[in-house]
C-alpha cells in the first residue's frame, strides 16, 4: 500500500510500487487531465509536480512519490500562480489542440514559482522537455511573461 498527497488530499493506492505514477493517476484516481504522450520521459504531456518540483509521471514510479505531495492540472487553478497563468493562456489563446498543454502548464507554474521575472532563455531552458506538435511555443513563452507580469 502506497500513500501519499493528491491536490492535496491523502490518497492511497495498492498498485505495485513500479506502476508509473501517470497509470495511477488516470486510471486509479480517474484524473484524465494528465496525458500520455511518449511514455519514455522526453515529450512532457505527463508532467506534474511532486513537492512543488515538475516531473514526468510516465517514468515515476508510485514507490517514489509515497509520502509526498502530488498536484496534477486540475488543481493547478487553486493556487495564486496556477491561476495566473491559466489567465495568461485564456488571454493569449495559447492552446491548439490542447494534448500538451496540461504538461506545459504544469511545467510553468513550477518554473514562475521558483523564479518569478524569468527572461527568454530561462523560459527556454525550463520549458524544452515539454514537446508541442502544434508548435504553439511562441505563444507559451508570451504567456509566461504574461503571467509573471500579473503577478508583480
Ligand atoms: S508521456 Fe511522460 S514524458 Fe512523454
Ligand atoms: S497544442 Fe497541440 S500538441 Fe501542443
Amino acid at each position: 500500500m502506497i500513500q501519499f498527497s493528491l491536490n492535496g488530499q491523502s490518497v492511497k493506492t495498492d498498485l505495485p510500487a513500479d506502476t508509473p505514477l501517470l497509470w495511477a493517476i488516470r486510471d486509479g484516481f480517474e484524473l484524465t487531465g494528465t496525458k500520455y504522450g511518449c511514455g519514455m520521459g522526453l515529450c512532457g504531456a505527463c508532467t506534474v509536480h511532486l513537492d512543488g518540483n515538475a516531473v514526468r509521471s510516465c517514468s515515476t514510479p508510485l514507490s517514489a512519490v509515497a509520502g509526498k505531495q502530488v498536484s496534477t492540472i486540475e488543481a493547478a487553478g487553486e493556487a495564486r500562480v496556477g491561476a495566473a497563468v491559466q489567465a495568461a493562456w485564456q488571454k493569449l489563446d495559447v492552446v491548439q489542440c490542447g494534448y500538451c498543454q496540461s504538461g506545459q502548464i504544469m511545467s510553468a507554474i513550477a518554473l514562475l514559482s521558483s523564479n518569478p521575472r524569468p527572461d527568454d532563455g530561462e523560459i527556454d531552458a525550463a520549458m524544452g522537455g515539454n514537446v508541442c506538435r502544434c508548435a504553439t511555443y511562441v505563444r507559451i513563452r508570451a504567456a509566461i511573461h504574461e503571467a509573471a507580469r500579473s503577478l508583480a
